[in-house]
């Protein structure tokens, strides 16, 4: 029988992706809808203004969206799927969790808690185990698991592949896309004919997070890799998929054939949502490209291309849908993960 879901931030960008990736899901069945008060009360088909690459399901559109409040979902959905704002999640989500549902959320609130898995499946599903801590310690039913930041999904399934030869220093420069800021997120006055060398935050967020998915979790507690990561982030007027740059130092030598060879075969899950190939390397130079490559895998793969040695190590370039693999895809699949481990 499906697991029963609900989407908190239903309405937004990250929230309609995930309606589109679940909503054909043979293991999960959306049995709630959430959203700001000013969206309460409204079928969905009223209150989203829907922007992404297929119709809204019938039956979805004509779903009450409520307030996202844990009083407002049926008890018997248990498993919640958020795309809030982070100032919005940090209040309610853990009132979801003390309520007995399990979260799987996008929000960056709490990513870098001790006690709370951050999660990529295909590089530290081992991870989600910190949810017997998290349990233990917060004395709740639900549990709450996050997945990173869209940038900081974009390459660190590639470090990962690199792990091997002694990650030491990382330079990351990333060309965002519009959609990673949401439906109010840039105006087309900043953005058209434009590039904007700022992303509060997001910095921190690939410096950080990246260290902490390469973590190393012995049962009990977490202790995050010590490789340095730079980044510098940019707004680019692409609508979907991340571009990234990027230059690893690594202790052993790394060749151009040895990296590729890596990235490669570097596996993938057998979850539901998982790509066949998690890392496509492109021979082309200049490849991968945001609207040539994002949608590979279903916008589940991580493409890679432009491999070369450099002053700072191997250079190369690579990019994820920021939407699907880097926000909606990448909680669906902790959500396969939590099923698979039996939390659900
Ligand atoms: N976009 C991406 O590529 C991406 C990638 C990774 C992570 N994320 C993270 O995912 C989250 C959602 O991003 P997004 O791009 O989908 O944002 P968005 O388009 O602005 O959507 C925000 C959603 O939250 C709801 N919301 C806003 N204020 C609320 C409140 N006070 N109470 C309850 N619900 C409220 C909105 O409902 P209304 O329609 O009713 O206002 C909407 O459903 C953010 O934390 C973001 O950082 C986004």
């Amino acid at each position: 029988m499906a697991v029963r879901v609900g989407v908190l931030g239903a309405t937004g960008a990250v929230g309609q992706r995930l309606i589109q990736l679940l909503e054909p899901h043979p293991a999960f069945e959306i049995a709630a809808l959430t959203a700001s008060e000013s969206s309460a009360g409204k079928t969905y088909g009223q209150a989203a203004k829907w922007r992404v690459d297929s119709p809204i399901p019938e039956e979805i559109a004509e779903m009450t969206v409520t307030a996202t409040d844990p009083d407002e979902v049926p008890d018997d959905v248990d498993l919640l799927f958020s795309s809030l704002p982070s100032s919005v999640g940090s209040a309610v989500e853990p009132a979801f969790c003390e309520d007995g549902y399990v979260v799987s959320s996008n929000s960056s609130n709490s990513r870098m808690a001790d006690d709370v898995p951050l999660v990529i499946p295909e590089v530290n599903a081992e991870h989600l185990d910190l949810l017997e801590v998290q349990r233990d310690e917060r004395g709740w039913d639900g549990a709450l698991v996050k997945n990173p930041n869209c940038s900081t999904i974009t390459f660190v399934p590639t470090l990962a592949a690199l792990a091997e030869f002694g990650l030491e220093r990382v330079h990351v420069a990333t060309l965002q896309a519009v959609s990673g800021a949401g439906y109010d997120g840039v105006t087309s006055m900043e953005i058209i004919d434009n590039a904007i060398p700022y992303i509060g935050s997001e910095e921190d967020k690939l410096e950080t997070e990246s260290r902490k998915l390469l973590g190393e979790f012995d049962g009990a507690s977490l202790t995050h890799d010590e490789v340095e990561v730079a980044a510098s982030c940019n707004r680019i007027p692409t609508i979907d998929g991340h571009l990234e740059n990027v230059w690893v130092e690594t202790e052993d030598d790394l060749s151009v054939d040895d990296a590729a060879d890596a990235m490669r075969a570097y596996p993938s899950l057998d979850l539901r949502s998982s790509p066949e190939q998690l890392i496509h390397v492109f021979d082309e130079p200049d490849r991968p490209q945001p609207r040539m490559d994002r949608t590979l895998g279903d916008g589940m793969a991580i493409a890679a291309g432009g491999l070369r040695e450099s002053t700072f190590g191997l250079q190369y370039n690579c990019l994820a849908h920021n939407t699907i693999r880097g926000a909606a895809g990448a909680s669906v699949l902790n959500g396969e993960l939590l099923l698979e481990n039996g939390y659900l």
